[in-house]
């Protein structure tokens, strides 16, 4: 397995391209399954997670092919994605595939709209928590969908097709939003979604739904209405910056000092994490080319932060911005009121002699003035990269396992951060 060796002190200077966002890509591409017409997504990160799903949806029938690098075009940019489910030839999503990412439960979306069946594996457990999927299974069964678990699988039927209804989410979530929308899409007459997600990936996907036919209003809205249409057509769609991925470069660059340019980032689809940077002491501008952030030399000052549903603080950010906590000048409380175990990272930021205490659903991170370089894991996806933060500023030497997790959603991290001036290298297992 690939391990990352960091070794910390470096400030960050210099200019990093933002890839195109995960958790947009992969609803955008699963939505390709309600048309027999080709989607074509431009700005698509080159990631496992989307190699991954492109492997689960070509076993439901969808053919796909990959445009070449073009005249001039960077070794950062995105890459076009041509997806056409001309026939869906199974509507069996297996376990084997869907236990390794939670999102491609999705597919029981289309599939159900599209086909009137779907068979699709419960996603399991996950390491930030049960992770369950009522609220999605609700959501199709108020559309008509009827739903039977047998096996450890969501088996859906919906016969006669879905009919557009009133649903209520007693709780924000993203997939169960992605999951209505495509689903009231092709349902017969309108449905109204009740405290709907509004994350900017929510209006992407509801952007490509219009762009194929779709008559969504509202989205990025609490209140999202659907009219639901007879059938979906193909559709050209550019995936929109990972505020993920920009979220977290800005919170290294604050950790490190210096000036880094997030080129192409969109400040209002992170602004909660930015205002909280602010008051760490970290300076924000918003440009045409991006969102640029720098610290120099003032001190990292502590911030108290709760996550929430968006517009609030990202629970993707929180392992994150503790890790800039452990080096403030005084003591700060991060909650987290997402996912009940997403506190992974407290353990591993220890060995860089961080200090924090766990205290129900929050964590007191008590800044430290200097952190030193240790061997660490890698737990999941985004408490990885709140690793990386704590060695670019640690003294001396970081080797961080289980790679795997990084390379499911940051898209060539250690290019990106040595261009700024970190010395960063990646170990292949081989060498
Ligand atoms: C998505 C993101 C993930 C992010 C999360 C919250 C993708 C691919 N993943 O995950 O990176 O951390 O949003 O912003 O876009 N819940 C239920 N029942 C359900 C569904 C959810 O109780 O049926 C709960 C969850 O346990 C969690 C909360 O609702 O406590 C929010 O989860 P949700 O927004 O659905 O997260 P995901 O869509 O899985």
């Amino acid at each position: 397995m690939d391990r990352i060796r960091i070794v910390g002190g470096a400030k960050l200077n210099g200019t990093i391209p933002i890839s195109g966002a995960k958790n947009a890509a992969l609803p955008l591409m699963i939505a390709s399954l309600l048309t027999d017409r080709t989607v074509t997504l431009e700005n698509l990160p080159r990631l496992a997670d989307v190699s991954l799903l492109v492997r689960i949806l070509s076993n439901q029938g969808a053919d796909y092919s990959i445009d070449g690098r073009r005249q001039g075009e960077g070794r950062e940019a995105g890459q076009t994605v041509h997806m056409t489910a001309r026939e869906i030839v199974d509507t069996t999503a297996p376990y084997e595939l869907v236990s390794r990412m939670r999102a491609s439960f999705w597919v029981i979306a289309p599939l159900l709209a599209r086909c009137g069946e779907a068979r699709v594996s419960l996603p399991g457990g996950c390491a930030i928590g049960t992770r369950p999927v009522d609220l999605l299974l609700m959501a199709l069964e108020k559309l008509g969908g009827q739903i039977e678990i047998e096996g450890g699988y969501a088996v859906a039927k919906a016969p006669k097709g879905l009919r557009g209804a009133e649903i209520t989410f007693p709780k924000v979530t993203v997939g169960g939003t992605h999951v209505a929308l495509m689903a009231a899409a092709l349902a017969q007459g309108t449905t109204v979604l009740h405290n709907a997600a509004r994350e900017p990936e929510v209006i992407d996907l509801a952007e490509l739904l219009n762009k194929m036919g779709a008559k969504i209003t509202g989205a990025g809205q609490s209140t999202v209405e659907i009219t639901g249409v007879a059938r979906l057509n193909g559709a050209k769609h550019r995936v929109l910056p990972d505020r993920i991925e920009a979220g977290t470069y800005a919170m290294a660059v604050a950790m490190t000092g210096g000036d880094v340019l997030l080129e192409g980032a969109q400040a209002h689809d992170f602004q909660a994490a930015l205002d909280v940077l602010v008051q760490s002491g970290a300076h924000v501008e918003s440009t045409n080319e991006g969102v640029r952030v720098s610290r120099n030399g003032g001190p990292i000052l502590p911030v108290d932060v709760e996550t929430a549903p968006f517009p609030a603080f990202p629970t993707d950010l929180q392992a994150q911005f503790m890790a800039l906590m452990t080096r403030a000048n005084g003591v700060s409380r991060i909650t987290e009121t997402i996912f009940e175990n997403r506190f992974m990272h407290v353990q591993e930021l220890a060995r860089f002699g961080a200090r924090i205490k766990l205290d129900g659903d929050s964590a007191v991170v008590e800044g430290v003035p200097v952190l030193k370089g240790a061997p660490v894991m890698a737990t999941d996806l985004r408490a990885s990269a709140s690793l990386v933060i704590a060695a670019l500023a640690a003294e001396g030497e970081t080797m961080i396992q289980r790679v795997y997790h990084l390379d499911r959603g940051f898209e060539a991290l250690e290019r990106k951060l040595s261009l700024c001036g970190a010395e960063v290298e990646r170990i292949s297992a081989g060498g």
